[in-house]
């Protein structure tokens, strides 16, 4: 059986030791594909049908309206995973809100986890999950959910030490 990591980043403004920078390459991708050099595990990036905005307000916006009216967007058409084939999946992704990102939520939705290992891991500005292990547990609950692995956003290119202790 294999190891995927699927994970979801944003790309352009985004919020950073408070306040808004621009990034070229998402904090979320950058643990991912560290993880995914360590573990020789599939990488498979969640992408939205709808590009979230790059300016920070505007998908802020969106953001808040998701979040608050739960909405589920449309993953973008193309490579469908075969979940069959992994008895391990990474999750990442950056918190939105306290939470996942809603695209992230679809995500979850659409495959099934049940009976599989799933590894959390997070970026963020504050260094927390906030309710998403919560939420997720709900959510896949024939899974096995390990303890998560949370990094700053400011500290992912300085994070190998604290990314080589959480993978397995
Ligand atoms: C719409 C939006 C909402 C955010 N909400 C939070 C939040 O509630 N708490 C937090 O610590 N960081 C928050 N952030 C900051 C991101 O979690 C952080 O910059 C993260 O590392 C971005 O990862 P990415 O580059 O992979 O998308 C938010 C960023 C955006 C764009």
């Amino acid at each position: 059986m294999k190891t995927l990591i699927a994970y979801f980043s944003h790309i352009g403004e985004n919020l950073q030791d408070n306040e808004v920078v621009e990034l070229t390459k998402g904090n979320t991708e950058v643990v991912a594909e560290k993880i995914a050099e360590l573990t020789g595990g599939d990488l498979y990036k969640i992408e939205e049908d709808d590009p979230y905005p790059l300016k920070y307000t505007d998908c802020v916006n969106r953001a808040k309206k998701e979040d608050e009216f739960n909405v589920h967007p449309d993953l973008k058409p193309g490579m469908k995973l075969n979940m069959d084939e992994y008895d391990t999946v990474y999750i990442g992704f950056p918190i939105w809100y306290r939470a996942y990102p809603r695209i992230v939520a679809t995500f979850l939705d659409t495959y099934d986890f049940s009976g599989k290992r799933i590894k959390p891991f997070c970026t963020n500005d504050e260094g927390t999950f906030g309710i998403a292990l919560l939420e997720m547990q709900g959510v896949l609950k024939g899974a096995e959910i390990c303890d998560g692995l949370a990094i700053r956003g400011v500290d992912v290119y300085d994070a190998e030490e604290r990314i080589r202790g959480f993978v397995d």
